[in-house]
């Protein structure tokens, strides 16, 4: 399969990045990081999740951050909604696209949402039908596609039966997680293959967290099967508080740069995001988290 000349990055630094601080940020630098990436072209970002405050005390100003953003006409902030409350405060607050998520295992299910997944399934659907009347975008994550911190391994199966409940559910997007960073490229290619048997390749994305390094070759590997949509986080933020051991995201910075020597396009500014990802890690007080973005970092300042 060729490869796509276009990927969609999904920035998702001001939610999963942010979601696992422990330090409380400011809303003032969450709405900061937010229109920095909005300048420099993302089109679809993750900003905020309408959880429940005691589960994610970091997200508790999601409705302050959503009234401050500065919105780029074309981009869509998309936000979590576990259940109706966060689906109506969603709403109020104008998310252009409300993301439901839930997972290929039971185990990680009941940690993360309290529920088994039967019963996320019966907890979405009216947030889905509300979506939809209201028009607004419905995407669907589902975690420990490869692999779950509780459970080991995850049958293929259990990750398509969910895949294929959110799209009868009518999500305009599926979102392949690899919750903990365990996948590897043949897993990722058989996991990506099997969800695409049952949901259109144009509606599938991969999110990756990096936590053994795997996250650009399974990018790579997920291409060849034709998806085309990934989740990224500037300087490589992120974690779920709920999954033991997982690190970030993959970072922004390096997908970018893999991408560029493709020749593949994003329309996204790749130095400002370099700026952005050593911008948010002085905040946080560490280094940059990103191998490219340090690397132009540091040659930009030996000029
Ligand atoms: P629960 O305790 O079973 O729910 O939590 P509840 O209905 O009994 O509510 C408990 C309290 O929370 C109540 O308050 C509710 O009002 C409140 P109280 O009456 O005790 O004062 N509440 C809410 N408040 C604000 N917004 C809401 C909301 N819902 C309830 N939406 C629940 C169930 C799903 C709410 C909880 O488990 C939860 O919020 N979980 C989210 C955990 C989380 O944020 N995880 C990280 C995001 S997922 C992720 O990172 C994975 C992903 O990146 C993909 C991947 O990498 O795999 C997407
Ligand atoms: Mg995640």
């Amino acid at each position: 399969m060729a490869l796509p000349g276009f990927v969609k990055i999904v920035e998702v630094s001001p939610r999963d990045g942010l979601q696992n601080e422990k330090e409380l940020i400011s809303t003032d630098i969450k709405v900061e990081l937010v229109d920095l990436l909005s300048e420099a072209g993302f089109l679809n970002i993750e900003a905020t999740a309408f959880v429940s405050p005691k589960w994610t005390p970091q997200m508790a100003d999601a409705s302050d951050v959503m009234a401050r953003i500065k919105r780029r006409p074309g981009t869509i902030y998309s936000v979590l909604t576990p259940n109706m409350k966060g689906f109506e405060a969603a709403l109020a607050a104008g998310a252009d696209e409300v993301v439901i998520f839930g997972a290929a295992s039971e185990a990680f299910s009941q940690k993360n949402i309290n529920c088994s997944i039967a019963e996320s399934i019966d907890r979405f659907e009216p947030v889905a039908q509300a979506a939809k009347a209201a028009g607004i975008r419905l995407r669907g994550a589902l975690s420990c596609t490869l692999g779950c911190p509780y459970q080991g391994e995850v049958p293929v199966s259990s990750v398509v039966d969910v895949a294929k409940r959110f799209a009868q559910m009518g999500c305009d997007e599926i979102d392949v997680a690899d919750t903990i960073g365990v996948g590897t490229p043949q897993r990722t290619r058989q996991v990506m293959e099997a969800v695409a048997n049952v949901i259109d390749i144009s509606k599938i994305s991969g999110h990756f967290h990096d936590t053994y390094g795997q996250s650009l070759a399974n990018i790579l590997a997920a291409m060849e099967v034709g998806v085309s949509i990934f989740h990224t986080s500037v300087s490589g933020l992120g974690g779920c508080p709920y999954a033991k051991g997982a690190s970030g995201n993959v970072a922004t910075e390096d997908v970018l740069f893999m991408l560029r020597g493709m020749g593949i396009d994003t329309g996204i500014d790749f130095d400002r995001v370099v700026d952005i990802g050593q911008w948010i890690a002085g905040h946080l007080h560490r280094p940059g988290g990103s191998r490219a973005g340090n690397a132009i970092a540091a040659s930009r300042a030996s000029r």
